[in-house]
């Protein structure tokens, strides 16, 4: 039976599909675009399938024969409203186990914008009646691919907060707990918070870059205003002013979690690592 990986031309999904394939396991991604350059990287065992969350019935050929399906709880940068009926026609098509993929902060309020959204799809995936692992990741080490064109063009980062601190995570280890949860059991009804093995400093991370690619990196960094400014084309303003405030508390992402290596028995990869896994996107 194929496992179903939603957001499977994305950062996580990516990463799951090349360790479920790699481990001799048929995978199924879901993609809304089949044609597009993203799809078309997937591991030529995959079966590829179009799918949009936005009209949750155009999922139902994908989850045909299907009992077991990692959920990306994401469409664009909207709320994943259609997440209950989205999981009621996986049950009855026959999914039996779902991984949640998404966000949760325990420390902001219900009413927040952007956490009640989250909690939305998290209360859907416990109702749903499924076998259900949320991961909440922290820092995902992939949002510093941010950096790769003032890094190619120009040898510079441009961010605020230079001393903000965090254990960023690696996808691959994110995608490693998924794997873990999907394929054995023992992880219905846990919540992992996979997080990398150290908390790295912004401006390190830079510099962590640069040693990657051989060539030494500027770090430049912004005013909230200017990072407002840096922003405003890439992000929507919730997430924006969400970035500022989070920058005031500069340890608040630090702490390591042992998620990880508990739940995939080895402990996460580091930033250094990270960098050179990824290093020809910023040369
Ligand atoms: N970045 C972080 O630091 C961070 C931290 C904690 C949690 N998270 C969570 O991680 C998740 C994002 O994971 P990621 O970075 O791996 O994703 P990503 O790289 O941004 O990729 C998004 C994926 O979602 C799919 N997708 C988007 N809208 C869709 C729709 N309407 N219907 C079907 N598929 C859709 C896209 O597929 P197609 O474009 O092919 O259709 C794509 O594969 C979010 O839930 C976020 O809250 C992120």
């Amino acid at each position: 039976m194929p496992i179903l990986v939603t957001g499977a031309t994305g950062t996580v999904g990516g990463s799951l599909v090349r360790q479920l394939v790699a481990a001799g396991h048929r995978v199924r991604a879901l993609t809304r675009d089949p044609g597009s350059p993203a799809a078309a990287e997937l591991p030529q065992q995959v079966e590829v399938v179009r799918g949009d969350f936005a009209r949750p019935e155009t999922l139902i050929p994908a989850f045909r024969g299907v009992e077991r399906m990692h959920l990306v709880a994401m469409d664009g940068y909207g709320p994943l409203t259609t997440a209950p009926e989205i999981l009621d026609l996986a049950r009855r098509a026959g999914v039996r186990r779902v991984t949640h993929l998404g966000h949760d902060d325990p420390s902001r309020d219900d009413d927040d914008p952007l956490e009640s959204e989250s909690r939305a799809v998290k209360k859907a995936v416990e109702d749903s009646g499924l076998e259900w692992t949320h991961l909440f990741p922290g820092e995902f080490m992939a949002n510093t691919w941010e950096w790769a064109e003032s890094i190619k063009n120009e040898g510079v980062v441009r961010a605020p907060f230079g001393d903000w601190t965090s254990a960023m995570v690696h996808e691959a280890d994110i995608a490693a707990v998924a794997m873990a949860a999907l394929l054995h059991d023992g992880h219905a009804g846990r919540t992992y918070t996979p997080t990398g093995p150290e908390p790295v400093r912004r401006a390190d991370a830079v510099r962590m870059i640069g040693r990657a690619i051989g060539r030494e990196i500027r770090f430049v960094e912004l005013t909230p205003d200017q990072a407002r400014e840096h922003w405003k084309d890439v992000y929507p303003e919730i997430v924006i002013e969400w970035f500022l405030e989070m920058g005031e508390h500069p340890d608040m992402n630090a702490p390591v979690l042992p998620d990880v290596e508990q739940v995939t028995g080895r402990p996460g990869r580091t930033f250094a690592r990270w960098a050179a896994d990824h290093a020809d996107d910023f040369r």
